[in-house]
């Protein structure tokens, strides 16, 4: 189990974001009972709302704070509950590491009445600069993070709302650190995105982003980001509502 390595320190360096957290909660609408699937340390539970958590990785689960739902240990692509049980269902940041993500949603679709909230990534929107420097990344995520034409193949009609990641964004992922790309040359940081991680060689990326940093040729070439507050760089909410 992936997250059973690099898990460890996640809810230290992958904060949930309030300004994204208040756009899931908005998708939930008023859903009362809601199942969290790839549920991590509980990132973006509503806390006035009855949540169950589904998480495999026992070094996650136990990164869950005091209060949290109750977390059972399950994986995605076999939930053990019935038909219908929830009234909602959300899963955030987690899909593209199921090792079969269309056999989870199937399953997240037969337990869920109504509603059905991803925080996830349009693998077709790429405008970031970090992909010059590790395009390694692209590739990567192209293997694994569904297109949103194949997730409503399996989930039906779908709305899609942008989520723009702020410049301060405190959940360290991918995108997190746009306008900080010194962060990047972090080894901390990078341990708590995943791609990071998976990358075969990423040591020449970070050594012409170090080196673009000190020169001035990534403020030259990526400096305009620096007069923006929040940036489009491909992350969604997809809600789907197959009652
Ligand atoms: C990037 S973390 C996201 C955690 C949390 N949802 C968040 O937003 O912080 C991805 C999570 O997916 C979980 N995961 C991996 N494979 C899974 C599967 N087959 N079914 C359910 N969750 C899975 C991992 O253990 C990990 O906790």
């Amino acid at each position: 189990m992936l997250y059973d390595t690099i898990g460890r320190g996640y809810r230290t360096r992958r904060q949930p974001d309030a300004r994204i957290g208040a756009q899931i909660h908005e998708a939930l609408g008023d859903s009362r009972r809601i199942l969290n699937v790839g549920a991590g340390a509980g990132s973006y539970e509503p806390a006035d709302r009855n949540v169950l958590a589904v998480e495999p990785s026992q070094v996650m689960v136990a990164q869950r704070p005091g209060g949290a739902a109750p977390a059972v240990r399950a994986v995605a692509d076999a939930l053990p509950f019935d038909d219908d049980s929830f009234d909602a269902a959300m899963a955030s940041l987690t899909i593209h590491h199921w090792p079969d993500w269309e056999a989870g949603l199937t399953e997240v679709r037969r337990v869920t009445r109504d509603r059905i909230v991803l925080f996830t990534f349009d693998p077709d929107y790429r405008r970031f600069w970090l992909y010059d420097y590790f395009p390694g990344v692209v590739a990567l995520d192209n293997g694994r993070m569904p297109t949103l034409e194949r997730l409503a193949n399996v989930l039906g009609e779908i709305e899609v709302a942008t989520v723009e990641i702020p410049a301060d964004c405190t959940d360290g992922f991918q995108g997190a650190y746009w306008k900080r790309p010194e962060a990047y040359l972090d080894a901390d940081v990078r341990a708590s995105i995943s791609t990071f991680p998976a990358l075969e060689d990423p040591q020449p990326g970070l050594d012409a982003l170090a080196s673009d940093l000190a020169s001035g040729a990534w403020q030259e070439r990526y400096g305009d980001v620096m007069s923006l507050d929040a940036v489009d760089l491909g992350y969604r909410i997809v809600t789907a509502t197959p009652g």
